[in-house]
């Protein structure tokens, strides 16, 4: 199946490209996307998607997606606003230093976050299917690893004693909630066909 993803981000890119390993992932970052307006997850991933399809030809499928983090402790925070917590185009190391240090007064038992990818599909005539992929975890009390990006040093997922940087690229492709997203909505995809 071939699918233009509409994402600035290439780490993204590049791990979907990973998960939906059968897929032609091609991806419009470079155009310059609208700015992330939508109250939550799924209203930022539908408005990418359509704006996708505004953008590229009309016979291609078209995926949004839009992700972050949700720390408890910071009622949810921060959320949508996960890529620019430490301020407009703040880097991975910004945000990761901003949120350790409104946590540093919380226990490390106290400190529960999930992981939240929305992705949204859009059919060459305008269906949309919409899938959802969480990671439940906690926030580490200082960096640790090298694989991922974002906040993925200082993820430490459920079960594990390692941050998701630590456990790397090949685990995040089974078990990340982009990948956990992207499978629930290849799944929701392959159901919806009609049958040949
Ligand atoms: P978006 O491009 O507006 O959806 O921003 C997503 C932001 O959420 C990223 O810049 C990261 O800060 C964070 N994020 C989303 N997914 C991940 C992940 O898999 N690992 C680490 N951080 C993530």
């Amino acid at each position: 199946m071939r699918a233009v993803l509409v994402s600035r981000n290439e780490d993204k890119v590049r791990e979907l490209r990973a998960i939906l390993a059968g897929w032609e992932i091609e991806p419009i970052g470079a155009l310059e996307l609208p700015e992330e307006t939508g109250a939550t997850f799924h209203e930022n991933a539908r408005a990418k998607a359509r704006f996708g399809r505004s953008a590229v030809d009309p016979e291609a499928w078209v995926l949004g997606e839009d992700s972050g983090l949700e720390v408890e402790a910071l009622d949810g925070r921060p959320g949508i606003y996960s890529a620019r917590y430490g301020g407009l185009g703040a880097t991975n190391e910004a945000n990761v230093a901003k949120l350790l240090r409104e946590l540093e007064t919380v226990a490390e038992t106290a400190r529960a976050a999930r992981y939240v990818c929305e992705l949204v599909a859009l059919s060459p005539r305008g269906d949309e299917t919409r899938a959802r992929g969480t990671l439940t975890g906690r926030i580490a009390g200082e960096p640790r690893g090298t694989g991922g990006f974002g906040y993925d040093p200082v993820f430490v997922p459920e079960g594990s004693r390692q941050t998701v940087a630590e456990l790397g690229a090949e685990w995040k492709v089974e078990h990340s909630h982009r990948a956990r997203a992207a499978h629930s909505l290849a799944e929701a995809l392959r159901t919806a066909r009609p049958p040949l």
